[in-house]
């Protein structure tokens, strides 16, 4: 008789936010499950689970991704940067103070995959055109604002050269 198979978690080493975890996971867990309920970091939102709204956005090696299309397994040997790890840990970043100063967020649940993605597209294009923080937003869905004071307060953090 064949010896059953019960192991049903993997080890994994990540790194997020510059800290490496070793973590057992099951290969079927999604990487935003893993990083709300195995590290505790809830900043990163979970809204389809379809990779339709962007709310569980991260930096992949520096490229916004969603989470909730990744398994965690296939984080391994990658740089994962949640909103945490863009926050200061006093205060907030000069990107997410701009959010703050235009009303750029009511509920707020979109707020961290905008701000994720915002700070992906001033790193590579300091100065955007309105045009190009749209195309750059167009993947993150929000039920609140209508945007525009989103983009405001993108266009404010990168006239003022903070990100
Ligand atoms: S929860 Fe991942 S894209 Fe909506
Ligand atoms: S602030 Fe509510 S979904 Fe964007």
């Amino acid at each position: 008789m064949s010896e059953v198979q019960t192991k049903t978690t993997v080890r994994v080493r990540l790194n997020v936010n510059g800290a490496v975890h070793e973590l057992d996971v099951e290969p079927r867990w999604l990487l935003s499950d893993v990083l709300r309920h195995q590290l505790g970091l809830t900043g990163t939102h979970v809204g389809c689970e379809q990779g339709v709204c962007g709310a569980c956005t991260v930096l992949v090696d520096g490229k916004p991704e969603r989470s909730c299309l990744m398994f965690a397994v296939q984080a391994e040997g990658h740089e994962v940067t949640t909103i945490e790890g863009l926050t200061p840990e006093d205060g907030l970043s000069p990107l997410q103070e701009a959010f703050q100063a235009h009303h750029a967020l009511q509920c707020g649940f979109c707020t961290p995959g905008m701000v994720v993605t915002a700070a992906a597209l001033l790193r590579d294009n300091p100065n955007p055109t309105e045009e190009e923080v749209r195309e750059a937003l167009s993947g993150n869905v929000c039920r609140c604002t209508g945007y525009q004071f989103i983009v405001d307060a993108v266009l404010a953090a990168a006239k003022e050269g903070r990100s």
